[in-house]
């Protein structure tokens, strides 16, 4: 069936492998990837289906209401992926209101443009809100969230994203705008901005550059490959239901310090360097403030009611971005020392001769 579908926050991390996926899998699927190529937006990561005909990039801001019922009615979408967000706790503590602007004004104009355009017929319609397990706030040394789990944010951008959840779920049970949210755990994998733990570990040890370890790194993680979260995505896109939510994780939990060690082993490996070098680098620093000391999902529903588990183990996956990260020396260049920002300049303005 044709369709199209609007894709937002599509040059970052997650949403370049979502596009990805759909521009390969659904050629009859238009794809309009709207991105306001923040510092996390990275056109370069999508440069290898940049030209295919069912992908376009509009360069917008969620923020801009009057711009997104434009969006809207020029293109009318059949659905929205929704995934732009400013997504870094350590950056929300230190500058909370772009949170708020983006990841709550932005997703409630997008949720106002949809009803708008689509509130006659609703049918094949379908607003997908792209979350994260830190709305459920911090867990002890055990449980796990479910979908039941009651909201507990603790940080400025999981308050943010909580706000977000609870607005399409406002949408729907007031307007019955068709919807589905998704909350995930933590991913890693290729494109990553180098800010967040593996990333940012990773070109540190490249770089010889400490490892920063906050607190006592006994903080608990629960880490999912980003491609098998756009799997999810596609999934549950396809097969969830209105009004749902479901919760998407690895079933793999790392405490900081031993995935650092963990990395730190096979980027000894991957580099040829005497084992035990890259640890050395580790330092432990001052806390996060309101660091939520444990996250850990529980995916039964999305497992039992859609079929979907993650396809590779941890181990295969930290080190396929270990290889990823080391063979493309120029996209992490590009992006540490901020050149990837031109990209969008000679891509796209620059008149073709
Ligand atoms: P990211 O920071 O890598 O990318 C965000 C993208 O949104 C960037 O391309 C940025 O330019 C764009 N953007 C930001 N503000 C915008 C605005 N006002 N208008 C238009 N575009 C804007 O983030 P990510 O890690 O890819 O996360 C994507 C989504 O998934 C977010 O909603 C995040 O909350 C959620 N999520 C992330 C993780 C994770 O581990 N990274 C886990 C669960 C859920
Ligand atoms: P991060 O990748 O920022 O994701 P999130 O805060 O969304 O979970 O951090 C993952 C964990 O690693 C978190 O417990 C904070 C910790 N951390 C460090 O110890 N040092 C660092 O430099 C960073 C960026 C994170």
């Amino acid at each position: 069936m044709n369709k199209t579908i609007l894709v937002t926050g599509g040059a970052g991390f997650i949403g370049s492998h979502v596009i990805r996926l759909l521009v390969n899998q659904y050629p009859k699927y238009q794809i309009v990837n709207l991105d306001k190529l923040t510092y996390a937006g990275n056109l370069e990561n999508l440069t290898d289906i940049e030209k295919l005909p069912n992908y376009t990039f509009v360069k917008g801001d969620i923020v801009d209401r009057t711009f997104i019922v434009g969006l809207f009615e020029q293109y009318e979408f059949d659905a929205v992926i929704h995934l732009a967000a400013e997504s870094h706790v350590d950056r929300s503590i230190t500058n909370p209101m772009e949170f708020i602007e983006t990841n709550i004004i932005g997703t409630v104009n997008l949720l106002h443009a949809a009803k708008q355009q689509w509130e006659e017929d609703y049918s094949d319609k379908l607003f997908y809100h792209v979350s994260t397990d830190e709305v459920y706030g911090t867990l002890g040394a055990t449980g796990l969230f479910t979908e039941t789990t009651a909201y507990d944010p603790r940080s400025p951008y999981s308050a943010s994203k909580a706000s977000s959840d609870h607005l399409v779920m406002a949408y729907y049970h007031t307007y019955g705008l068709p919807v589905v949210i998704s909350n995930c755990s933590n991913n890693y994998g290729a494109n990553q901005f180098p800010e967040k733990l593996i990333p940012l570990c990773i070109n540190n040890i490249k770089h010889k550059k400490s490892l920063p370890i906050y607190g006592d790194g006994k903080y608990t993680r629960d880490w999912l490959w980003v491609e098998d979260h756009a799997i999810a995505i596609n999934t549950i896109f396809h097969k969830g239901k209105h009004g749902e939510t479901y919760n998407i994780g690895g079933h793999n939990e790392w405490k900081n310090i031993d995935l650092v060690h963990l990395l730190c082993d096979i980027m000894d490996e991957e580099l040829k360097q005497e084992k035990g070098a890259s640890r050395e680098l580790i330092t432990f620093i001052k806390d996060r403030p309101g660091h939520d000391r444990r996250y850990a999902i529980d995916a039964t529903k999305v497992k039992n009611e859609l079929d979907w588990v993650p396809s590779i183990t941890f181990e295969e996956g930290l080190r396929a971005t270990v290889k990823w990260y080391l063979q493309n020396e120029k996209w992490l260049n590009n992006v540490t020392s901020g050149n990837y920002q031109k990209y969008y300049q000679t891509q796209y303005t620059t008149p073709s001769k």
